[in-house]
């Protein structure tokens, strides 16, 4: 049985204060929570904060992205062990905004993918479609295409430390989710391309979260699919009250 695992992204958002407030007010109202397993990714310069706030919590602390190679000169980026330092257990890889705003593309995310599993981070590796994919029927073709170049090379002693993400990009900050039908039906697929990579029981043990415009509202019907397996939550993880809605919907 999978257990459930909501993840906030906070994207580029908070300040050194609300962040810290927003850490704490979950750790508070999260308290005692055993049945889900609960994560928030804060932007980098706000981890070490978050990880104290966090510290007497369930909750685990999650990265928005890191570099592939171990140390040295690569201006600006972030390193596996950096995050591990910072108390970091996962790590957000190929979101839609970093491939359609900065332009990673399949095969860095890969790199990433593979570095943060040797670094001991869980990835949580993000697919999804366009609007324009999905309407000219590309959808399966384009997330097929995502899962396989982003896991490309990954053992089956390896991939039990990754979470797909499924995320369609025009649902994502729009208000416009997916329905519950096409969310299952996109992770079905995706835990069909799971089985036929690496084995049933790999596919069967895979969790798969279902990200844009999740909210409390659309909580209880999204994860009531057989194979929605938890959320990647954008604008709805900012607020306590809601994150902390949903989580308990599920718990
Ligand atoms: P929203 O929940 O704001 O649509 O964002 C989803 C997302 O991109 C999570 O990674």
């Amino acid at each position: 049985m999978r257990k459930p695992f909501i993840a906030g992204n906070w994207k580029m958002n908070t300040n050194s204060a609300t962040a810290v407030a927003l850490a704490a007010g979950l750790a508070k109202e999260l308290q005692g929570i055993e049945t889900v397993d609960v994560a928030v990714c804060p932007p980098f310069v706000y981890l070490q904060s978050a990880a104290a706030a966090l510290s007497a919590s369930n909750i685990a602390l999650g990265a928005q992205n890191v570099y592939f190679e171990g140390d040295g000169a690569f201006t600006g980026e972030i390193s596996c062990a950096m995050l591990k330092d910072c108390c970091c257990t996962y790590v957000i890889l190929g979101h839609s905004e970093r491939r359609h705003v900065i332009g990673e593309t399949d095969a860095l995310i890969n790199k990433k993918v593979k570095a943060a599993i040797d670094g001991g981070l869980l990835p949580i590796l993000c697919v999804g479609e366009l609007l324009e994919e999905r309407d000219a029927g590309k959808t399966m073709d384009v997330v097929e295409a995502q899962v396989r170049g982003g896991l490309e090379g990954i053992c089956n002693e390896r991939i039990a430390a990754v979470t797909i993400a499924y995320e369609p990009v025009w649902a994502i900050g729009t208000g416009r989710t997916a329905t519950k039908e096409q969310a299952q039906e996109v992770h079905q697929a995706i835990r069909a391309l799971i089985e036929k990579l690496y084995s049933k029981d790999i596919a069967a043990a895979m969790r798969i979260q279902y990200g844009g415009s999740a909210k409390p509202s659309n909580t209880a019907e999204l994860m009531a699919q057989p194979d929605v397996d938890g959320l990647l939550v954008g604008g709805a993880s900012l607020k306590v009250e809601d994150f902390t809605q949903m989580i308990k919907t599920v718990a």
